[in-house]
């Protein structure tokens, strides 16, 4: 809220009524939780002691004695219940905030709040050699945008995709390799297909013949030893994922600072061992190595096994401590789903009873399960809903809507593209992260609804307004001095206005609580009442002042879309 600046103004002049330091005066003005009480409020309870009346008559001591030609921006002031109610004028509220608008440009709502403050964010993550799943485009959705909420407050924010390749899985696929790697086709369009076919037909032959689980596990142990020609393999796996992810991340303009997995730490988990030996916290627990969690109601984590192979958490421990030596962080946040609850209760609990200060600065972001009409998902089966298909499906739907609506739209497959992506991507983070939602094509792409399509179209209608207004030699109003309030006083300018006071506000709340659902709302709340506002007012009307002050309004309402349309990862069409 732009005015907030004014606090300081503000505060010296009620300061002045009651004789008292104007800074403490400030530190108490709050903004009411009803907007219809006022702009500001200074609750007077806390003066009470100190001037030895009652609150009440505080407040009205304050309100009669403030005079509207000693501070003409005040419109109303007025005591109620022991607060002084303070409203300013509608056209001084709205020149504070275009000016900002003005400023600031594309940069508006961002902060130095993070200055000099390193935020680690473990994100996406997937399996190699496992197809991309719905939940880890979740986390890589998620921790995306939050990436950029924190970085437009300041922040330096290092992207870490912490790929799951190492772990006894690939003991399988190396068994699997061995048996039946001829029949399947690594080098085609998708050998995530291929691997995972040969993942699944491990263990439905397994299922027969458990030897061939003691043969994977002895294949993890020679990768975890360094043999040679498990490690060739590994890594041939690991190449062959990652070119398919890297299409999928390109398509999502998604990129890492790193892609440090759980390979890179297999030489960095000896170190952790000794640390939790040294400290008395390893036990034996039949023939494996665990830390006892029990007094914290936590289970055991495990920690080595009984034929020494290292686990998920091991590697887990083996990255915090990693992530603090290289960038002492101000917070680790990791974007995983709720299944993993107990795994991160676990690790931050075993980092916190090895003494690590840093232990509590680390956070497990959590988010719900998508469920699909088709039933739960399980690898091991084969039974995956490939991502890439999903994406394919929104890019095709959306593509015959536009063919529908807007037959003539140059570079149709670019905004479908565009539009699809984005109408997934926003429906997922249009909701709390921690809530589970089903997936229903009608809701997600429905261009009326609280959707990413209808963000983005709202956003190419203002767009369109302003070329219009161009062609007709019409351009919004260049300096504050140049609006025309008036064209502004009715119930539908206002409120948009009061809308686009808050988008600072949820921006920095967005990024403290890692909710890009905060600004997701804020922007269908913002594409609701413009669309409300130029439903009920012409901009391009006759009146050069009127029409260059709506302009100006429109100009603001886009930039703010635009704003936050990319920081959630969309991008702003400017036709569709
Ligand atoms: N690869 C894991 C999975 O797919 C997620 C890893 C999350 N990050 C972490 N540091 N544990 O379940």
């Amino acid at each position: 809220m732009p005015y907030l600046n004014e606090k300081e103004k503000l505060g010296q002049y009620l300061a002045e009524k009651l004789a008292l330091e104007a800074g403490h005066i400030v530190s108490l003005l709050e903004i009411p939780s009803d907007p219809r009480m006022g702009d500001l409020a200074l609750p007077c309870f806390k003066l009470a002691g100190q001037l030895r009346k009652s609150p009440a008559a505080i407040a009205e001591s304050i309100a009669a004695a403030c005079r509207q030609e000693d501070f003409p921006e005040i419109e109303k002031i007025e005591a109620v219940k022991g607060y002084v109610n303070i409203q300013f004028q509608f056209s001084y509220r709205a020149s504070l905030l275009f000016q900002a608008i003005l400023e600031q440009g594309e940069r508006f709502g961002s902060s130095t709040n993070g200055e000099g403050k390193t935020i680690v964010l473990d994100y996406s993550s997937p399996n190699i050699a496992k197809p991309f799943s719905v939940g880890h485009l979740r986390s890589t959705v998620i921790g995306h945008a939050v990436a950029n909420l924190l970085a437009y407050q300041g922040y330096r924010c290092v992207r870490v995709n912490h790929l799951g390749d190492w772990g006894t899985q690939f003991g399988k696929l190396i068994v699997a390799f061995h048996l039946w790697g001829g029949e399947v086709d690594l080098d085609g369009e998708s050998p995530i297909k291929a691997l995972l076919e040969l993942y699944v037909r491990f263990h439905k032959v397994a299922e027969e013949d458990p030897s061939l689980e003691d043969q994977a596990r002895e294949w993890f142990r020679r990768l975890e030893n360094g043999d040679s020609e498990a490690v060739e393999i590994w890594a041939r796996f690991k190449s062959l994922s990652l070119k398919e992810f890297e299409r999928m991340y390109h398509r999502l303009g998604v990129h890492f600072d790193s892609y440090d997995g759980e390979a890179f730490y297999n030489d960095k988990m000896t170190a952790v061992i000794d640390r939790l030996q040294a400290s008395g916290l390893l036990v034996e627990s039949r023939g494996a190595r665990i830390v006892d969690l029990e007094p914290y109601g936590l289970t055991p984590l495990l920690i080595q096994r009984s034929d020494d192979a290292s686990l998920y958490a091991t590697r887990d421990l083996a990255a915090a401590y990693y992530r603090w030596e290289t960038f002492h962080f101000h917070k680790n946040l990791y974007f995983v789903a709720t299944q993993q609850n107990e795994h991160f209760r676990q690790i931050f609990k075993t980092l916190e009873l090895l003494g690590e200060p840093w232990a509590g600065d680390c956070e497990h972001v959590a988010f719900g399960l998508i469920s699909f009409a088709e039933g739960t998902m399980s690898t091991r089966k084969g039974k995956v809903i490939f991502l890439e298909d999903v994406l394919d499906q929104a890019v095709e739907r959306v593509d015959r809507i536009i063919a529908e609506k807007n037959p003539d739209l140059k570079n149709r497959s670019e905004i479908a593209e565009q539009v699809g992506v984005g109408a997934i991507r926003f429906y997922d983070l249009s909701r709390r992260r921690i809530k589970d939602w089903a997936f229903d094509w009608d809701r997600i792409l429905n261009f009326d609804g609280e959707t990413g399509p209808y963000v983005m179209y709202s956003y190419a209608r203002l767009r369109s307004i302003l070329r219009k207004g161009r062609d007709k030699g019409l351009a919004p109003s260049p300096a504050i001095e140049d609006i025309d309030f008036a064209a502004l006083d009715n119930p539908e300018a206002r409120d948009l206005i009061r809308v686009l006071e808050g988008f600072e506000s949820h921006l920095q709340r967005a990024a403290d609580q890692h909710e890009p659902s905060i600004l997701a709302q804020t922007l269908v709340d913002i594409a609701d009442q413009s669309n409300r506002f130029y439903n009920a007012h012409h901009v391009l009307v006759e009146e050069p002042e009127i029409a260059s002050t709506r302009l100006l309004l429109v100009a603001c309402v886009a930039t703010l879309l635009k704003i936050g349309l990319n920081l959630l990862g969309l991008s702003a069409p400017e036709e569709m």
